[in-house]
């Protein structure tokens, strides 16, 4: 009998559907380190999202294990290479969170123009600033988004349908896919510079980490507005909090920090921020995405494990 292992939050129908292929699963999210260590050569299958670290320590206790996989896009928190190196598959579902993320960054577009989180904290306070802050819209602005993948290419969809300017910039070459929704591609240095609001779609590749840092903050526009749904290390968070306490960036939302939960003096402040949303790395929690990943991932499983 093969055995499952789920060690983060996931939508049912990864146990319920696994099980009726005859997969033994025990669901143990939030398992601990030690325990995870200690269980893991027992299994065959090891389900993940971005909370459990697959590390080079586990995978060498892993001694059964055929497959990792990853109940979403990143696999950053996964040894891939080494994983592989082992004769074990690494999947993912990288489809599945595309909408719910993508919806995720418009809100946080338009909560971040109006400082929706200001004017809410203010009135529950006990205050009514009516008239004390001025927002923007976002019809007419441009909005930079690092990375066109997936993600990167359905905000721009919807950002166009608001009536933004789009550009982008990516590693690889996406004219085509940027021809295909009417927006520009630019290098990197030009979309620091002529962007209203930036948005981050990069995967945290090692050349990713740090890659908005004090020089890029200084190059950009005064009262930029930033957003990131893709991985706190891609900003190098003191710089962030600096660029904001000078008025340099106008506001912030992040769904994604350096350290998940915050734990740095300067990451405390940062979220405190009241020009700043934070959100607990939520871009991948919907009913609807969760449920789609789910999906995915059962598949590629079963498949495997039949081949
Ligand atoms: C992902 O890479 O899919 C995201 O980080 C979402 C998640 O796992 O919660």
């Amino acid at each position: 009998m093969v055995r499952a292992l789920i060690t983060d939050p996931v939508d049912e129908y990864i146990v319920n559907e696994l099980s009726r292929h005859g997969v033994i699963v025990d669901y143990k999210p939030g398992i601990s380190r030690d325990e995870l260590l200690r269980v893991i050569p027992n299994y065959e299958v090891l389900v993940v999202r971005s909370r459990t670290k697959v590390t080079k320590d586990v995978i060498d206790t892993a001694n059964k294990l055929r497959i990792i996989a990853r109940a979403g896009v990143g696999l950053d928190n996964i040894d891939v290479e080494y994983a592989k190196s082992k004769g074990i598959e690494v999947i993912n579902a990288p489809e599945g969170s595309t909408q719910s993320v993508a919806e995720l960054v418009i809100g946080f577009m338009i909560t971040a123009a109006r400082l929706v989180m200001l004017q809410d904290r203010l009135v529950k306070d006990g205050g009514w600033p009516k008239g004390k802050y001025v927002g923007t819209e976002l019809f007419g602005k441009v909005l930079g988004i690092i990375g066109f993948g997936r993600i990167g290419q359905r905000v721009a969809e919807l950002a166009r349908a608001i009536g933004m300017k789009v550009q982008v910039y990516d590693v690889i070459d996406v004219r085509d896919k940027a021809i295909k929704l009417g927006v520009d591609v630019v290098n990197f240095e030009t979309l620091i510079k002529d962007s209203d609001f930036i948005s981050i779609h990069v995967s945290l590749t090692p050349n990713a980490k740090h890659m908005i840092s004090e020089r890029e903050f200084r190059m950009m526009k005064d009262g930029v507005i930033i957003i990131n749904t893709s991985r706190g290390e891609v900003i190098d968070t003191r710089a962030l909090l600096k660029a904001l306490n000078d008025g340099k960036v106008a506001a912030v939302a992040l769904d994604v920090l350096e350290n998940e939960p915050p734990r740095e003096p300067w990451e405390i402040e940062l979220v405190k921020h009241p020009r700043v949303i934070i959100t607990p790395h939520i871009g991948a929690e919907t009913r609807e995405a969760q449920r789609r990943i789910a999906e995915i991932l059962v598949n590629k499983v079963i498949k495997l494990l039949n081949e």
